[in-house]
């Protein structure tokens, strides 16, 4: 072989090497990502419910042992395929500045977001709780919580209430004669007296369920028999948190929206910080909304620890915004194309992705304006009749106490609404719906 060829065939290697260390896809910047909890147990289990509380050693609504083993790979997993490309030391420390995490208040998202760190910091699994500290997974009360909050705020459940007596998905189940029959004898069998049967106790049978049979434990009959039909109606009704109209998604995800889009943009002004990740720790209703608002839903609920991804991406002197959705451990997270922002074909470019974005974001005030100021009291919104009949009451209270005033003083007095009457209720420690 000639010299002037083999340094040609050296070229040509060394060209290819080049080639192919050069992503096609671009440098990567920044990642963004909110993930479901792994695993979990039943919310609550069922008065009759012969698989008992003592199934679930680690607590109802806690992570079970699995759970911990699908947050700790789902850690495992955004190491391998991000750790070196975002030149990240695997090595953990607390409130690191360049990997940000951020959980919701519940138990099973926190413990998530441990053992995310483990397994993307390659610590042993056991020692997951000893090697990390709970203080270091930071996160807001639900009720200041205008992030990644569950307990709806008020307004939403009002347009959710509405969206639900008149969504198509609903027909099957609202006002259905045969269905009504079901939820009784299902709510009978589960010990159950209510009549009607309350709806909000028939969720958490159906929660048990699934959550019983992903860890195969028998069923009574009639639940067997009627499993197809019981678990389409728990989909739906979980999936009601999704496509359901633009000013609820809004409401639900606007402010995680325009967090993101925030950071992104920090990133884009300062190349040079120190953010790499941003990480949120939450659940499947959170996931499903934020998959909403980038309108890439796909109607499946959000298996345990499915990944949302955002990746920030810069070819030449573009930026780019890749959405993956990462809901199944076996195959590579699926891309997805945001409405109005690429295609198959073509990337997404971050000028467009914030114009798609516009009509989801919405500022952390603006939600605090459309939903504090009922969620102080959130007695009030367990019946639409609640405020009239707390100003028919005050009212009376003021009738009487003038009446009274009027007997010890001999002379009218006008009526006076006083503003400590309006004592604010205790928020309730709410058993969260969400899973
Ligand atoms: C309910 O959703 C799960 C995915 O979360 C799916 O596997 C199952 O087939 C659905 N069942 C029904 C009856 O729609
Ligand atoms: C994951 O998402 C893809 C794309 O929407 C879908 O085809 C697939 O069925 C989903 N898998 C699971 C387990 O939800």
């Amino acid at each position: 072989m000639k010299a002037s060829s083999l340094l040609s065939v050296i070229f040509f290697l060394s060209f290819n090497t080049l080639i192919y260390n050069a992503d096609p896809e671009g440098e990567l910047k920044l990642v963004l990502a909110i993930f479901r909890h792994g695993d979990r147990a039943p919310i609550g289990i069922y008065p009759k419910d012969d698989n008992g509380k003592d199934k679930w050693p680690l607590g109802l609504g806690q992570l079970t042992q699995k759970g911990h083993q699908d947050a700790y790979d789902l850690g495992k997993f955004f190491w391998t395929r991000y750790g070196k490309q975002l030149k990240l030391k695997q090595v953990y420390k607390a409130n690191s500045p360049e990997l940000h995490i951020r959980s919701t208040s519940i138990n099973r998202a926190k413990q998530s977001a441990l053992y995310f760190l483990a397994g993307f910091y390659n610590l042993v699994i056991d020692k997951a709780e000893e090697l990390i500290s709970p203080d270091h997974i930071p996160f807001t009360p639900e009720s200041q919580d205008q992030l990644l909050s569950m307990t709806s705020c008020p307004k939403e459940e009002e347009l959710r209430r509405n969206y639900l007596t008149t969504s198509k998905k609903f027909k099957k189940f609202n006002g259905n004669n045969d269905m009504k029959m079901l939820f009784q004898t299902i709510s009978r069998m589960a010990g159950y007296r209510d009549d009607p049967v309350d709806m909000g106790k028939f969720g958490k049978i159906a929660d048990a369920v699934y959550c019983e049979l992903k860890h195969n434990m028998p069923q009574p009959d009639v639940i067997k028999q009627n499993l197809d039909i019981l678990m389409e109606w728990f989909n739906t009704s979980r999936r009601y948190y999704g496509p359901s109209t633009p000013e609820i998604i809004r409401i639900k995800t606007g402010p995680l929206v325009s967090k993101m889009v925030q950071s992104i943009e920090n990133k884009v002004t300062d190349p040079d910080s120190r953010d790499k990740l941003f990480l949120y720790s939450a659940h499947d209703t959170n996931v499903i909304s934020l998959l909403s608002g980038l309108g890439c839903f796909n109607d499946i609920q959000p298996p345990y620890s499915s990944a949302v991804i955002l990746e920030l991406r810069k070819v030449e002197a573009m930026y780019y915004i890749h959405v993956l959705y990462r809901n199944d451990s076996s195959v590579d997270p699926y891309p997805f194309s945001v409405p109005g922002c690429g295609d198959e074909n073509k990337k997404c470019a971050l000028s467009d992705f914030k114009r798609a974005m516009n009509k989801v974001m919405m500022s952390v005030t603006e939600r605090e304006k459309i939903c504090v100021p009922i969620i102080k009291s959130k007695a009030l919104s367990l019946s639409d009749n609640v405020i009239p009949i707390t100003i028919a009451v005050v009212l009376l209270v003021c009738l009487v106490l003038s009446i009274i005033m009027y007997r010890i003083y001999k002379r009218p007095r006008k009526p006076r609404g006083d503003p400590m009457m309006y004592r604010p209720l205790a928020y309730g420690d709410d058993d969260d719906e969400d899973v």
